[in-house]
């Protein structure tokens, strides 16, 4: 099976080394090639730790073998499965879906990794909406199990299954949710990590005092604050905004303190500065 990944970001990179590991041949795909070979390092060394502790049944080498990294879109033609991970935007997400679209073979699915943006509004826009479905990875994905799949409104049968066998084969559990906006995962945890971050805008105690508050009082693995920064600040503010013009209600609002963040450029981890120094 040939599988393709679009965007070579932290979760682009995970999906294609876990896709390779498991035995698929991987195509990746980024705009420019200094963001593929970042991507590229990042897997490089994931594998050489995964490696160390015992972890891959196959050896970097062979599993890098598997992988090919390239700028042009028309590398996915003969893919059977493409996943995008691009940059949160509708707007974005859907033009590149028109064009994939018409570079994939037709038989071939086509999913999205998206937080957030409706499945049924991208199935659209790839002229396939029977073949296309929400493919949703979890961060960091070689090493957490969940992929909530997610079905558009035209979204057939065969392609649930088709979906749902690949992350099986992939080592993951998946699970299925309905076209709804932040489908289950981030309806039920960005408000959460939202009302952090107004926590911190109202003063009512310091980052590090809220993240122990809720890992120690919650038996959280990490605090909302940690997890915003490791998300992404700007992908946080992105599924808020979605949540908010798609649910309606008040309780979505972005906070201000998130919006100013992200406008400063501070944007979490990948950026180095957010609620955190990294
Ligand atoms: P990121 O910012 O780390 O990576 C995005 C990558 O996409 C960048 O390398 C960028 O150059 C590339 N890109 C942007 N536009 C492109 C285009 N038109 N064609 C090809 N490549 C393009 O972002 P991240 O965190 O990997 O997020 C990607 C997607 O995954 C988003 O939809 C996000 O909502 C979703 N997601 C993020 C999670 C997280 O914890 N960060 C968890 C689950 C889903």
């Amino acid at each position: 099976m040939k599988f393709g990944v679009i965007g070579a970001g932290q979760m682009g990179g995970g999906i294609a080394q876990v896709a390779a590991q498991s035995g698929f041949d991987v195509v990746v795909q980024d705009v420019k090639q200094e963001f593929l070979d970042r991507g590229r390092a990042v897997i490089e060394k994931s594998l050489a730790k995964l490696h160390e502790k015992g972890r891959l049944t196959d050896t970097p080498d062979v599993i890098l073998g598997r992988m090919e990294f390239k700028t042009d879109l028309n590398a996915f033609a003969d893919c059977d499965l493409v996943v995008e991970a691009i940059v949160e935007n509708e707007g974005v997400k859907a033009d590149l879906f028109r064009q994939l679209g018409q570079i994939v073979k037709p038989e071939g699915v086509l999913a999205s990794n998206t937080s957030s943006i409706p499945i049924t509004a991208l199935a659209s826009a790839s002229g396939r909406p029977e073949r296309f479905i929400g493919m949703h990875f979890m961060n960091p994905v070689p090493l957490m199990q969940l992929v909530e799949v997610i079905r558009g409104y035209s979204t057939s049968d065969e392609t649930a299954q088709f979906v749902t066998q690949t992350a099986e084969r992939m080592g993951k559990t998946p699970l299925a949710c309905n076209d709804f906006p932040g489908f289950v995962s981030n309806r039920i945890l960005m408000p959460m990590l939202n009302e952090a971050i107004q926590c911190v805008m109202e003063g009512v105690a310091e980052p590090e005092a809220i993240d122990g508050i809720m890992k120690l009082g919650m038996n959280h693995p990490m605090g909302p604050l940690t997890l915003a920064d490791f998300i992404g600040l700007d992908t946080c503010l992105a599924i808020m905004e979605v949540l908010h013009r798609g649910l309606g209600d008040d309780k979505y609002r972005p906070s201000p303190l998130l919006r100013k963040m992200v406008q400063a450029g501070l944007l979490g981890r990948k950026s180095g500065q957010g609620f955190y120094t990294y």
